[in-house]
């Protein structure tokens, strides 16, 4: 299958893209893997002629807003983000209309109609840089709470307002989960996932994306870590450096919505070109401008 795959990523000329949280078999035929931030930056980058997109339908999204002229196939249609479906339009008009005259920063976890009536966007590596780049006393911040909030502690003097959207699989990560493995691994550091509850981003002694984590991991002279963030990042840690060891902070820390693929399912996007995500050209017009505006200030 694996090289069937590479066979015709060649023949058709695309590029496959993975987040970190994807089922790590993908990791063998992925000409990226990483964060929401390097995979947008790949995906405006790229001289392929299709993008597979091994993530969430909000990835494939902004890729095809980067990349308009380019096919981009989500390999599953299932894979949805749960946080990217807590605001829609009409909610993000309804949250706006409250606190007018103030900037409004989309999570890149949203949908191309959302971001498409924001002012910038942002990732989870680079929230702090897009918020404290407006220049603002007041931010609005949709839809992740809790990564508002996060940004709101690490800038001073900046209220971030935020809409109450939230990532269910981090949530189930409970400050409790983080004692207890400390409890029995007194030596290892935290590294957790701003999506996080505060709670236990309080008990983190690193906070960041999912690159951020892996590069701190990788960079620390510290042997063990409690990992709270989803499965893949694990698992992708575990293979990359085992002189350390990592502990996975609770087995509930799995997005469901990130492992419907498999091999097989990328062989069939490129054999099929399947399936292929379209954005109105409209939204893709306004929303564009959130996401460029993003890329430029993080550089
Ligand atoms: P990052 O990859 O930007 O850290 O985001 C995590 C996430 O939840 C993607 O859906
Ligand atoms: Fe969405 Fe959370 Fe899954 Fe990321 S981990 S895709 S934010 S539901």
């Amino acid at each position: 299958m694996i090289e069937e795959i590479l066979r015709l990523k060649k023949e058709k000329n695309a590029v496959i893209l993975a987040h970190s949280y994807q089922n790590i078999e993908i990791d063998e035929v992925a000409d990226f893997v990483g964060d929401s931030l390097y995979l947008s930056q790949m995906a405006a980058k790229t001289s392929a002629d299709i993008i597979v997109f091994a993530g969430v339908y909000f990835m494939a999204e902004t890729a095809k807003i980067l990349s308009p002229t380019k096919k981009v196939l989500l390999p599953r249609l299932e894979s949805g983000c749960l946080m990217a479906d807590m605001v829609n339009l009409e909610q993000l008009r309804e949250f706006k209309s409250k606190h007018p005259n103030i900037p409004t920063v989309c999570y890149i976890n949203s949908t191309a109609e959302v971001k498409s009536e924001c002012d910038i966007c942002c990732t989870s590596s680079n929230a702090v840089k897009i918020v404290e780049s407006l220049g603002a006393r007041e931010v609005l911040f949709a839809p992740d709470t809790y990564l508002g909030k996060w940004v709101e502690s690490q800038l001073s003097g900046i209220k971030v307002i935020t809409y109450p959207g939230y990532c269910p699989t981090h949530l189930r990560i409970k400050p409790e989960d983080i004692i207890n493995q400390k409890k029995k691994h007194p030596q290892a550091l935290v590294l957790a996932h701003p999506e996080c509850h505060q709670e236990v981003i309080k008990l983190a002694d690193y906070v960041g994306s999912t690159t951020g984590i892996m590069n701190f991991a990788e960079k620390s002279d510290n042997k063990q870590f409690i990992i709270a963030t989803e499965l893949g990042v694990i698992e992708r840690l575990e293979r990359d450096f085992k002189d350390k060891e990592f502990i996975l902070v609770s087995p509930n820390a799995v997005c469901p919505n990130m492992k419907w693929n498999h091999l097989e399912d990328i062989l069939n996007a490129l054999k099929y070109e399947q399936y292929e995500i379209n954005v109105d050209p409209e939204i893709a017009k306004k929303a564009i401008h959130s996401i460029e505006r993003m890329l430029k200030v993080s550089g």
